[in-house]
């Protein structure tokens, strides 16, 4: 594989933007430490002049992790940028993420600035975080609803003010995944310096697509994908780090590009982030829902247990799940009942296995799932043992 993306962790930061998800220090500092499990490249530990709460949990986790580069948000002003490297300068390694918006409704109504303001203003802060440390991102908040030529100004004016990686946002989730790609190539074609530029994505889930225009940028030349783990993050959430990265996986052959991520480790990042936020995921999620790897339908289930690549893309164990969780249900064939009732320690005759199925059968069409404790009831036996 030749190319290697890297992984830009945002959970901490946007993902805990997201309406309810907000965490202590003790669950940030978990979760870092899950991240750095994770092997991921970035961790954006938040958005250290938002609160001192924040630029504590900044602190600490600079103090503790190792590994991955450490990274705060800030805007792009004197003071944001400030607190940003008091935050993290005691980081392994620093990067400090300062943005402004670029597109016309921002620059008007948010910002109440001007094109050229916007312009010097990235050029004077960017420089003024390089005085700080080598490693600086800078984002044009919505660039994806920002006029290219001006995108272009600004991010030439970023590079020569010092920037090392250049990040180009769906902030609102606006885009689809062939426009997105062509932007990339017209940024990347159109802006002087930007060949020795790390190029990022930071897509929002919006319509539905952070994780497709995500792949889209990685196939048009981007470097760097920000994601959340579970896509937690503002509104519909930011692209998901476990489809990005499984994706990429899957998919090797189309792709061909390489990252650092322990797969096995996503498993517990995900039930983590569930149990600090209390937010679940739907078990319809791709990769961590609790029907990604659950086969139901007769069919499906007899398949499976022939040769797992009959209905699976990729393993449960990969993602660090122990073990396929078979859901029995109306649409169970035999083969599977036989098999769970193996594996609760009942070996039947045939006749009571027939008797069995039959009532289980039964069962299932008034309930939606048959449980452990309902096969054992149906059996109404002691496992046989030996
Ligand atoms: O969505 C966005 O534009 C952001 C920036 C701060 C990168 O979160
Ligand atoms: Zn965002």
């Amino acid at each position: 594989m030749g190319r290697t993306i890297r992984i830009f962790d945002t959970t901490l930061r946007d993902g805990e933007q997201s309406p309810g998800c907000s965490m202590n220090l003790n669950e940030k500092i978990e979760v870092a430490k899950q991240l750095e499990m994770l092997k991921v490249d970035i961790i954006e530990a938040g958005f250290a002049a938002a609160s001192p709460g924040d630029a504590a949990a900044i602190a600490a986790i600079a103090d503790i992790v190792r590994g991955s580069t450490i990274c705060s948000l800030a805007r792009c002003n004197e003071k944001d940028i400030d607190a940003a490297w008091n935050s993290i300068r005691r980081a392994e390694n620093a990067r400090i993420h300062t943005f402004l918006a670029t597109s016309p409704v921002h620059m008007q109504y948010k910002l109440k600035m001007t094109p050229d303001e916007v312009v010097e203003s990235v050029a004077h802060n960017v420089a003024y975080a390089k005085k700080y440390c080598d490693d600086i991102e800078f984002s044009a908040e919505d660039a994806c609803r920002s006029d290219l030529d001006f995108l272009c100004r600004v991010f030439e004016t970023a590079i020569k003010a010092g920037a090392t990686t250049i990040n180009i946002p769906d902030t609102v989730g606006y885009m689809i995944p062939e426009e997105y790609a062509a932007r990339i190539r017209y940024l990347r074609e159109h802006t002087p310096g930007i060949e020795n530029i790390v190029l990022s994505c930071h897509m929002h889930n919006d319509l539905g697509m952070a994780v497709a225009n995500s792949l889209a940028g990685v196939e048009a030349g981007i470097d760097q994908i920000e994601c959340t783990i579970n896509g937690i993050g503002e509104r519909a959430g930011n692209a998901s780090m476990e489809e990005c990265v499984m994706a990429l996986k899957t998919r090797a052959d189309i792709f061909g590009i390489a990252c650092s991520i322990d797969t096995t480790q996503i498993y517990r990042a995900s039930r983590m982030i569930q149990t600090i936020t209390g937010v679940s995921v739907a078990p319809t999620k791709p990769i961590v829902g609790a029907n990604a790897f659950a086969h139901e339908a007769g069919i499906h289930q007899h398949g499976v247990m022939e040769n797992k690549e009959t209905y699976e893309i990729m393993t449960p164990e990969s993602v660090g799940i122990p073990k396929n969780a078979i859901v029995l249900g109306k649409h169970s064939g035999r083969h599977a009942f036989e098999e769970r009732l193996r594996e609760l320690g009942y070996t039947l005759d045939q006749e009571k296995l027939n008797k069995t199925f039959e009532k289980f059968k039964a069962l299932a069409d008034k309930k939606k799932v048959i449980k452990d404790r309902d096969l054992e009831a149906l059996v109404g036996a002691v496992p046989v043992s030996g």
